[in-house]
């Protein structure tokens, strides 16, 4: 019989994260979630039980704290639990950062969690990977990898790092079957957007090519594709969906009709 896929996924108790778990349940892959809050992830679980009837399970990791990456993976070898694909969603969104005025400890922590925290995910999945035959990591990376926008300095640096490791892990880790790949999202449709009157007011989606920004289905979508045998050929890629957002050398503003 052929043994069930396994993926894991970060910051999945709910939005984007979530989307991602759902899309590889649908799918009949067993999915652990992970959230800084282990009830949280265990809620997530349950309800992934429930919706798609595979098997679930949530884990508590935390983005500063790598010594508790490798408790994690202990964890699961003894749960008989290896994750053919790992998506990185969870990000220190470092919002608001005055470059003139943010502290080294800020500005360095979110590089620490995005790059890496993220790294030491990889390495432990991959060290994993490598044994079993094989395997794919997926980046819930961002357009601002490219493009900045304000007041996110660290966040812009540690999603352009972000691209770097990919590569590089792409390039070291092919020979062992482990494909690594981006997907690159524009804003998505999240209660923050929801909640934010000025941002719907201003929303980039009104300066999109394709005419509205992503919702959560749109990138586990691509994540699916990136993560699963589709993509079986490819590694070290990028996939923006951002409605057309980052070909723009400026935004076309609608006319108000
Ligand atoms: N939202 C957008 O418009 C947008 C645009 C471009 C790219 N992205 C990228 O898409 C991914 C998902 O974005 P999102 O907006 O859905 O993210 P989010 O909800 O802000 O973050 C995803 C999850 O990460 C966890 N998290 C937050 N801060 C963390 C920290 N310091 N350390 C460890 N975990 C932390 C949280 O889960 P717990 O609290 O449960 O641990 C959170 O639910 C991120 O990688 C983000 O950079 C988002």
């Amino acid at each position: 019989m052929q043994r069930q896929k396994t993926m894991l996924v970060t910051g999945a108790a709910d939005g984007t994260g979530f989307a991602i778990a759902a899309r590889f349940a649908k799918e009949g892959w067993q999915v652990l979630v992970t959230s800084r809050d282990i009830r949280r992830a265990q809620a997530a679980a349950e309800r992934i039980m429930q919706q798609y009837g595979t098997p679930a399970f949530g884990y508590a990791l935390d983005g500063v704290d790598v010594q508790q990456v490798a408790a994690l993976f202990d964890q699961l070898d003894r749960q008989d639990l290896c994750p053919d694909t790992v998506v990185l969603n969870a990000a220190n969104l470092g919002i608001g950062m005055d470059p003139l005025t943010v502290s080294a400890e800020d500005f360095m922590a979110v590089l620490q969690t995005n790059v890496g925290w993220n790294f030491a995910i990889v390495q432990q999945a991959a060290r994993r990977m490598k044994q079993a035959g094989g395997g794919a990591v997926v980046f819930i990376n961002s357009n601002t990898a490219y493009r900045a926008i304000p007041a996110r300095c660290a966040y812009s640096a540690s999603k352009s790092g972000v691209l770097g490791l990919a590569r590089a892990l792409a390039l070291d880790l092919g020979k062992y079957h482990i494909r690594v790949n981006c997907v690159l999202p524009g804003m998505i449709k999240t209660s923050r957007w929801e909640e934010n009157a000025n941002d719907i007011q201003h929303a980039p989606s009104r300066y999109t090519p394709l005419g509205d920004i992503a919702e959560f289905e749109d990138i586990a979508n691509a994540a699916w594709f990136l993560g699963s045998d589709q993509a079986r050929n490819t590694t070290g890629a990028e996939l923006t969906v951002d409605g057309g957002n980052m070909i723009q050398l400026y935004p076309i503003i609608p006319q108000q009709s």
